[in-house]
């Protein structure tokens, strides 16, 4: 099975480009930037990896990211990635990143975006790996705040294709955003949200009914409301799961007990992700492995998942296609 995995071509649409952000590579930048962190060891910086929650998790991942200054460190941060992308044949990514994370710290967002551009523009290059970005909003900071970030993103805004929401879900829903989110859609972005990772089946359908969104990333807690998951398959929305990162968060205590087969059974539109990578044990390849292991996934399930990959990009419809023709020959 691994080495089916590792041989079918696919797409990862749900990853934070902070997340991905290894201990090697936070020392290295970290040391040319001259800024300390509170670990010594690789081994420190692992430990440090357990979580209990989701609170837990972006404790530590906004601290890691705070050692990104300089254009370079985005675009090694995320040209390391496509590195680790391009060896498990990966074609298409749709990276999230978090402007707030970095401009609240006196970045500006021209660093970040340039940083994290070119490395997109040289993976194609060099490994032909398409991407999109995905410019996500902070969910515990104000509305008033993600406006200032939407107007920073206007100048760059033929480099990103959709906005997104992350951070803290419990007591930030979606509706704190709708004046932002339908501001961004008038500018053309695609409107996508974090909803039902900690959050109720409730976070999920404000998603849908006032943000509008194209897809939902996580929503496995849209299996508490079934009239929800049948809105869900009407609009024929997909959910973007990530299965180490549930485990790790503690969102599912045993892969064994991860919803993702019941959500294919019930004809939820499923795409597997890795999240953060660096932070929950593995990359995408791990994370199609470790759930096929866990739920007894066959061949045609695996395809199917990867197919759901490319169907739910936001490519162009002739692109998906050529994909997708590529998954039948499998
Ligand atoms: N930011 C990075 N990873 C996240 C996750 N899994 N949920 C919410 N915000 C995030
Ligand atoms: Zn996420």
């Amino acid at each position: 099975m691994k080495s089916f995995i590792q041989n079918i071509p696919k797409a990862e649409l749900h990853l934070h480009i902070e997340g991905t952000f290894e201990p090697e590579l936070m020392f290295k930048i970290a040391k040319r930037n001259q800024i300390d962190i509170p670990f010594k060891t690789i081994e420190e910086v692992k430990k440090a990896y357990t979580f209990d929650c989701l609170q837990d998790f972006l404790d530590i991942y906004y601290q890691g990211a705070s050692v990104l200054i300089k254009e370079k460190d985005f675009y090694d941060l995320t040209y390391s990635y496509f590195q680790k992308s391009a060896i498990q044949n990966v074609r298409h990514v749709e990276i999230m990143f978090d402007p707030q994370t970095h401009t609240e710290r006196g970045v500006s967002f021209e660093t970040v975006i340039n940083g994290i551009s070119k490395a997109c523009y040289d993976a194609k290059k060099n490994y032909g790996i398409t991407s999109f970005l995905i410019m996500s909003f902070l969910r515990h900071l104000t509305e008033e705040e993600a406006f200032i970030t939407l107007n920073q993103s206007i100048p760059f805004k033929d480099k990103i294709k959709a906005v997104g929401l992350d951070s803290s879900e419990k007591g930030n829903p979606p509706s704190k955003f709708k004046n932002v989110f339908k501001a961004a859609v008038k500018e053309g972005y695609i409107p996508i949200a974090h909803a039902g990772e900690e959050g109720d089946a409730g976070y999920i359908w404000e998603a849908l009914d006032v943000l509008g969104v194209q897809r939902i990333d996580h929503g496995n807690n849209a299996l508490q409301d079934l009239n929800l998951v049948k809105e869900i398959i009407k609009r024929d929305i997909a959910l973007t799961v990530c299965p180490l990162s549930n485990t790790a968060l503690q969102v599912v205590k045993n892969m064994k007990n991860h919803p993702l087969k019941k959500m294919m059974e019930l004809g939820l539109k499923v795409t597997i992700n890795s999240d953060d990578p660096a932070y929950f044990g593995g990359h995408l390849n791990q994370n199609y492995i470790e759930i096929q292991r866990a739920l007894d996934l066959t061949k045609k399930d695996l395809i199917n998942l990867a197919k759901n990959s490319f169907k739910y990009s936001f490519l162009d419809k002739n692109i998906k296609n050529k994909h997708l023709e590529e998954l039948n020959q499998l």
